[in-house]
């Protein structure tokens, strides 16, 4: 009798779940079959558009287009000679791909109020679910204060910093040899692994401080965040907006990790706000963004704890994913032009002699190879991404509606002969400055450069705040890599790279064989 009444509540609960599913799935397709015709009736005219968005095929196409974009974004703009804009029909939307000076510098200056960038990264990042609650608002509608933060007082700090970031990498990269499997005399260690390990240790200093950086679990968890994050944004992208809280919620619940930095923040927040801030009195400075973000909060609602600790986290995000991507590239690039590597770590000896103080501004083999890295291994297929507001209309004439996403594909936009001679080859010394050439006059630029010609580090006026951070730490990972190890690949012709919609993630089986060098400089 009870084994029946069991086996009838298992039915109920197994037939509820089976109908939960059924409404999942129909809301789904519905959804999907909507969004397609939206898609069709928004799209841009004037302009060469890829393909049809609404027909059948379209369906197959757009799984396509999760797993290929970049691939179909390079041979789109290779067809149209790297100098014409066009459009993509993509997941939600029209994605405009601008070319062309013209439409570039046009896209570059627009106003938030026409071509936003918070919507487009609203979109993106879903940030209300993934960076604690943080939304973009009238609270700071132009984000004074994470640009202060970063762009002033962290920059302005990097000397204080540069010490402690070193003693960060080498600590990630001892961590990361040590846990790596012996291989003969090398130690084999995932690229992905080793560099996540060592930007997000410099990151947790740099961002939260001594305490909380030298915290190990704490660090764990602010890994785990990053990883967390990005891949709760990115599956919600590909469901209806309807199902985002719920989902959005519970994957960034699953591990806890974001709860867990949040609970590691707010006490040190609280405690800081309490202290008088430094003008008013002797007490000690913090070097670290969790200060200089309460520094740069003036009024009542910036300075509430909920939003000073969301907008660190904000922070936090912003810094760890795309450097630790930039540095596998990077690592992938030595491996693969090893001929560099021996002149490299000449500059490195002559440079520490020159200027002990700071070495890294006389290394400028090293700038013009990381440079020459970003312009072939971008993280993401597209920058200087904004949603359009109010329809706009390019100089070359095409006509966008409300709602579609503009872009530059930055992975093609490197790619321009007239730009960049002979694109494709890896030319470690194409940014040095050529015998006869004065810096003034001719156009070498740095990694930290912002060009309407490259944009890796988004428009001009508006360019990533973290750049000088991110030259400083990438260059000395570079450095500590190559005056400590003697590394190579361990399959050099396994894939490397895999896309989800345009962003370029490194394989985190790929691995690199380390050993330690006898000399140490
Ligand atoms: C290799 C690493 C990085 C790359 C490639 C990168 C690239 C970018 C790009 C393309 C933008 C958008 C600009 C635009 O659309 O016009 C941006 C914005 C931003 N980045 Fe970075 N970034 C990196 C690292 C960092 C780091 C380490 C930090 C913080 C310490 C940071 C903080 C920010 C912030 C706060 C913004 C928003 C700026 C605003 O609201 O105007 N980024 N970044
Ligand atoms: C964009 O702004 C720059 C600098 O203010 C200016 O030189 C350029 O002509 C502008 N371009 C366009 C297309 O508005
Ligand atoms: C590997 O280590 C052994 C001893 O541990 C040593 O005899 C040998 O020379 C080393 N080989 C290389 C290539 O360094
Ligand atoms: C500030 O410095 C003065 C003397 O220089 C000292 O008497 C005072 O206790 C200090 N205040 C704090 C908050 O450390």
């Amino acid at each position: 009798m009870l084994q029946v009444l069991f086996y009838k509540l298992f039915l109920a609960v197994a037939f509820g779940y089976v109908r939960i599913g059924l409404i999942f799935l129909a809301a789904c397709v519905t959804w999907r079959a909507f969004t397609i015709y939206r898609i069709h009736r928004n799209r841009p005219r004037n302009i060469y558009i890829t393909s049809k968005s609404y027909s059948i095929g379209k369906w197959v196409k757009n799984f396509d287009f999760i797993t290929n974009a970049p691939t179909h974004i390079l041979r789109t703009s290779r067809k149209l000679g790297y100098s014409s804009s066009f459009a993509i029909p993509s997941l939600v939307e029209h994605q405009v791909l601008v070319a062309g000076q013209q439409d570039v510098e046009a896209l570059c200056n627009s106003s938030e109020g026409v071509l936003s960038f918070h919507e487009a990264m609203t979109d993106r990042m879903k940030h209300y679910y993934t960076m604690y609650g943080f939304e973009h608002n009238n609270i700071d509608p132009h984000d004074n204060v994470p640009i202060r933060a970063v762009k002033v007082l962290l920059r302005m700090h990097i000397p204080v910093l540069r010490p402690l970031i070193r003693r960060k990498i080498r600590e990630g990269f001892e961590t990361a040899v040590a846990n790596g499997h012996r291989v003969k005399n090398w130690s084999s260690v995932s690229i992905f692994q080793l560099s996540k390990m060592v930007i997000e240790e410099s990151n947790a200093q740099v961002i939260l401080g001594d305490e909380l950086g030298n915290n190990p679990e704490c660090v764990r968890a602010a890994i785990r965040y990053s990883t967390d994050a990005v891949i709760t944004a990115e599956i919600c992208r590909q469901l209806p907006p309807m199902f985002t809280p719920i989902i959005a919620t519970t994957l960034m619940r699953w591990s806890g990790a974001m709860d867990k930095v949040a609970n590691f923040i707010r006490p040190v927040v609280e405690e800081r706000m309490r202290t008088p801030s430094k003008e008013s009195s002797n007490a000690t400075s913090y070097n670290d963004c969790i200060q200089w973000t309460i520094d740069s909060s003036h009024t009542p609602a910036q300075r509430a704890t909920p939003r000073l600790v969301a907008q660190i986290i904000g922070i936090l995000l912003a810094s760890s994913h795309q450097m630790s991507m930039v540095l596998v590239y990077i690592i992938y690039a030595l491996c693969d032009h090893p001929e560099y590597i021996e002149p490299l770590r000449k500059e490195i000896v002559e440079a520490v002699n020159k200027n002990s103080k700071d070495p890294l501004k006389e290394m400028h083999l090293l700038d013009s190879f990381l440079t020459e890295t970003s312009r072939l291994y971008p993280p993401d297929a597209l920058t200087v991404q904004r949603k359009v507001k109010k329809p706009f209309t390019l100089p070359s004439g095409a006509v966008i509606p409300t709602g579609n996403l503009i872009a530059v594909p930055v992975l093609a936009q490197a790619r321009n002969p007239e730009v960049f001679p002979n694109p494709e080859t890896f030319d470690g010394r194409r940014f040095l400055l050529k015998d006869g050439q004065t810096k003034d006059k001719d156009a070498v630029s740095r990694f930290t450069d912002v060009r309407y010609s490259f944009s890796f580090w988004g428009a001009p006026r508006k360019g990533c705040p973290g750049r000088w951070y991110v030259s400083e730490t990438l260059k000395q990972a570079m450095v500590h890599l190559l005056a400590n190890y003697d590394f190579e690949l361990e399959d050099e012709h396994a894939s490397r790279f895999m896309y989800w919609t345009t962003a370029i993630f490194p394989r985190p089986a790929r691995r690199i064989l380390l050993k330690e060098r006898g000399i140490v400089c």
